[in-house]
């Protein structure tokens, strides 16, 4: 069976509270169970992580390889500035999707570019909490393509 990492990075934790009107009510805890049922559906084992610490998250990518056959990123603002985020999912070599709850390209300048986005397979943004579940469908495609 394929195994996915759905990596969350900073603010994400607030999800619910955190400027509904741009990111929605719904939780990460609603998120994640929606994910893991969603991953039964689809035959996928999904872990759920998320972290407001740069290294936290380098380290559970270095963690992905050998354990996990693709990665989905929501990494928050660490998007727009992270060279070690990038170069973490470049070093272990895992299909990576770049995912956002908000339409990142119709905000400010700064969310326009990703660093992110040069490793990874695709991007999925604005579709909020229902991207997780898009991005778990389009890596278990590009898993059994
Ligand atoms: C986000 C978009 C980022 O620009 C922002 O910094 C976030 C959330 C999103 O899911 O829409 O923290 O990644």
């Amino acid at each position: 069976m394929t195994s996915v990492l759905i990596l969350n990075g900073p603010n994400l934790n607030l999800l619910g509270t955190r400027q509904p009107e741009v990111y929605g009510t719904t939780t990460l805890a609603d998120i994640e169970a929606r994910c893991k049922k969603h991953a039964e559906a689809i035959g996928t084992e999904v872990e759920f992580f998320q972290s407001n610490h740069e290294g936290v998250l380098v380290d559970s990518i270095h963690a992905a390889r050998g354990t996990h056959d693709g990665i989905i990123l929501n990494a928050g603002a660490y998007t727009h500035t992270s060279i070690a985020l990038m170069d973490a999912l470049a070093s272990v070599e895992l299909p990576a999707i770049e995912l956002h709850l908000s339409n990142v390209h119709a905000r400010e300048d700064f969310r326009h570019r990703s660093y992110i986005a040069k490793v990874a397979l695709g991007i999925i943004c604005g579709f909020g909490a229902d991207g997780y579940l898009l991005a778990m469908d389009a890596m278990k495609q590009h898993l059994s393509g």
